[in-house]
This record gives C-alpha cells, sequence and structure tokens, in this order.
C-alpha cells in the first residue's frame, strides 16, 4: 500500500518523502510543478536510491486524480499540494481560494470515492492569529487571520473536522507548521522560492550569496527582548519525520487529532543573523525597516502533544538549520 504525497516535488514533500522511503513506505507523488519542479524528485530519488512515483496531475482536476487512484494501491494521503505565498494571496485572493480550497475538495472527494479516508493536513501556527497566549498550545483558540492564505489554512482544517465528524471512518491529523527553515545535509535540495523570497532565511541565505544586497529587518520595537520578532524555527528534516510519526499514528485509525510541530523555542530575528553568520562565516548587511504589515510580535510553540501522542520531537538546533540552509544555498545559487 502507498501514500500519496501531493504537492511532493516542494520544499516540504520533497524533504518528507525521503523519510518516509527511509522508514520502508512506498510513495506516489501527485504535483502540477506550478511552485516546483521534477528536479527535486530526480535529486531525492539519487539521496534514497529508490525511485518515486510521480504524477504531473493537478489536484483540482478530479479524472486525472481518479486515475491515479485506479493504479496505484493508496491507503493514505499526506496533503501539502497548495499556494502559499501570504503577499500573494492578498492580491490574488480567487487565484489562492480556487487552488488551494477547490483543489482540496476535489482531492477530498476523489479519496472518499476510492474509499481512502486517512489524511494527513499541512497546517500553519499561522490559524492562531495573534495568540492568546505563547509557549502555543493546540488548546489556544484560533485567533484573527489576516490574509487569504491563512484562511484557506483555517476553513481547510475545519472542513476536514466537518467530514470526519459526519463520516467517522476518516482519520485525519491535522499539523500546525511553525517555522520550517534549513534543508537535507546533502545539500542537494531545499528551499526554492520564487522571485525575491518573503520568508526571513531564503532572504539570508540569498543575501549572504550576494543575490541580494542587505536583510530588511521588519520592526526593532516590538515587546520581545531585542525588538525583533521573535519565532519557532524547526529544520524542515525534524518536521518531515513527523509526518512518518503521523502516517504511523493514522494507522492506529485516531479520528481526529490536532498537533502543533515545533521546537518549542523563540528565536528572535538578530539571532537568526548572528547564527547564520557563525554558521556560514559570511556576515549579513542588514536595515532596520517598518513593521510588516500583519506580523506578530511572538509565535513559539508548546509541542508537548506530539511528543506524548506520537513520540516526536525535534532534534535538530538552530546551528545545524543555519548550516544546512546555508550549503543548499551556496551549492544552488540559483535553485533547481
Ligand atoms: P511548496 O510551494 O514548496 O510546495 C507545495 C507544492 O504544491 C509545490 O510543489 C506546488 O507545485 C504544489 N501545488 C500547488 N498547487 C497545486 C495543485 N493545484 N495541484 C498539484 N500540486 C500543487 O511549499 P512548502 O513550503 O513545501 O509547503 C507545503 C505545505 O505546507 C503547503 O500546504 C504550505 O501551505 C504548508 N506550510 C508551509 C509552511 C512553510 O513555511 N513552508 C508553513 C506552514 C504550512
Ligand atoms: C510567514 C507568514 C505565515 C506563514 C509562514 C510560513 C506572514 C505575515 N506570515 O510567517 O502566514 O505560515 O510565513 O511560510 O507573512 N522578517 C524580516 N525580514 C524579512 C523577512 C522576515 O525581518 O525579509 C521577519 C518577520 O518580520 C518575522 C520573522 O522574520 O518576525 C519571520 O518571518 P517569516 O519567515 O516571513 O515567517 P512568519 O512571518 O513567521
Amino acid at each position: 500500500m502507498a501514500i500519496l504525497v501531493t504537492g511532493g516535488a516542494g520544499y516540504i514533500g520533497s524533504h518528507t518523502i525521503i523519510e518516509l522511503q527511509k522508514a520502508g513506505m512506498e510513495v506516489v507523488v501527485v504535483d502540477n510543478l506550478s511552485n516546483s519542479s521534477r528536479e527535486s524528485l530526480n535529486r531525492v530519488e539519487k539521496i534514497t536510491g529508490k525511485p518515486v512515483k510521480f504524477y504531473k496531475v493537478d489536484i483540482k482536476d478530479a479524472a486525472g486524480l481518479s486515475e491515479v487512484f485506479e493504479k496505484e494501491e493508496i491507503d493514505s494521503c499526506i496533503h501539502f499540494a497548495g499556494l502559499k505565498a501570504v503577499g500573494e494571496s492578498v492580491e490574488k485572493p480567487l487565484e489562492y481560494y480556487t487552488n488551494n480550497i477547490s483543489g482540496s475538495l476535489v482531492l477530498f472527494d476523489v479519496m472518499r470515492k476510492h474509499n481512502v479516508k486517512n489524511i494527513v493536513f499541512s497546517s500553519s501556527a499561522t490559524v492562531y492569529g495573534t495568540p492568546a497566549f505563547v509557549p502555543i498550545t493546540e488548546e489556544c483558540p484560533k485567533g484573527e487571520i489576516t490574509n487569504p492564505y491563512g484562511q484557506t489554512k483555517g476553513m481547510l482544517e475545519q472542513i476536514l473536522i466537518d467530514i470526519q465528524k459526519a463520516d467517522p471512518e476518516w482519520n485525519v491529523i491535522v499539523l500546525r507548521y511553525f517555522n520550517p527553515i534549513g534543508a537535507h545535509k546533502s545539500g542537494t535540495i531545499g528551499e526554492n522560492p520564487n522571485g525575491i523570497p518573503n520568508n526571513l532565511m531564503p532572504y539570508i541565505t540569498q543575501v549572504a550569496v550576494g543575490k541580494l544586497q542587505s536583510l530588511g529587518i521588519f520592526g526593532n520595537d516590538y515587546d520581545t527582548p531585542d525588538g525583533t520578532g521573535v519565532r519557532d524555527y524547526i529544520h524542515v528534516v525534524d518536521l518531515a519525520i513527523g509526518h512518518v510519526n503521523a502516517i504511523n499514528k493514522i494507522n492506529e485509525k485516531p479520528g481526529l487529532k490536532i498537533y502543533n510541530l515545533g521546537t518549542g523555542k523563540g528565536y528572535s530575528v538578530l539571532d537568526i543573523v548572528k547564527s547564520f553568520e557563525e554558521a556560514s562565516g559570511v556576515k549579513i548587511p542588514y536595515v532596520i525597516k517598518p513593521r510588516r504589515a500583519g506580523d506578530i510580535a511572538t509565535c513559539y510553540s508548546d509541542a508537548t502533544r506530539a511528543k506524548e501522542e506520537l513520540g516526536w520531537v525535534a532534534t535538530r538546533d538552530l546551528h545545524e538549520m543555519c548550516e544546512d540552509s546555508w550549503r543548499w544555498q551556496k551549492s544552488n545559487p540559483q535553485g533547481y
């Protein structure tokens, strides 16, 4: 039996396939390559020495997806496919809702028609909005979400909760990721954003490699130890391993479960700059800019539930995250 990995050619998907294959699991990938390339999967194959079954299919295409379910013996799905750029989602809400919501509805329906009712869904700490408290447990109420991308995460969580409630044969695991950074140790796969990066670590690595001149730090007047924003950065390989644990859990038929995947530690923007400089030996020039709309001061997880119920803990520290992000960027200055 195989796991269908939607969006498997992307950043988190490609790292997750490696860990699934290492754990002896079969994978089938569907991706429309709208934000990725087949090359990432070629590199995954080189790393694991195993072929990756790949279908270039859009999740909005019910007939295309059905064909995959008919050809392959699929018993569960890890659903990464989606558009994820916050700023772009504000400019193009219709495209984001269509791709992420309509696409997911097609996927869930095709799964149901093929009697595949096990799903692990990629959600985000963004659903907590301005968190009611930190560290954030899964009991923290969902907050006001300020952009369409985040809305799609909140809505899809609710849709899956309703589907599972109506038909308890469904097993749904919602994983709320904190801030994934880092890359596989080989330096051959990693995050490959289109255009100028929105997220902190790819911006820093592109400054380091000389593609961008200096980092803009969005605000140094937050109520945090050094005034810059604090986040819970998690190594993408730790995150990937979390999905192996989630699939093991889903085989126990848990019904509905929600887990934070984070380290439980908060680091500021200046901490990240310093740690990156130490890990890479490259100085990162920066300028302080005004706050970015929609940003919050502090966001970090309490990941106790994932530890207790999934047996999962993040083990890679910030230094390793920076080293690995840098190895990927310097070996692939133009991405794939
Ligand atoms: P990514 O863009 O690298 O990967 C997403 C993949 O989905 C891409 O390969 C893209 O081509 C594919 N895709 C998009 N729309 C599709 C469609 N309609 N049909 C088929 N394939 C489609 O992003 P990522 O960072 O690997 O994120 C994976 C998932 O995790 C996303 O759902 C994202 O929203 C979520 N997430 C990411 C982060 C993060 O910081 N990277 C944080 C929280 C949640
Ligand atoms: C962002 C998204 C969030 C999404 C997450 C994962 C926003 C408001 N939030 O989270 O919805 O789930 O990415 O992809 O976009 N920073 C700088 N300079 C930069 C870039 C970032 O100072 O050039 C700061 C930010 O202000 C923040 C921290 O670095 O304090 C992390 O930013 P980022 O990597 O964009 O992640 P989030 O904002 O936490």
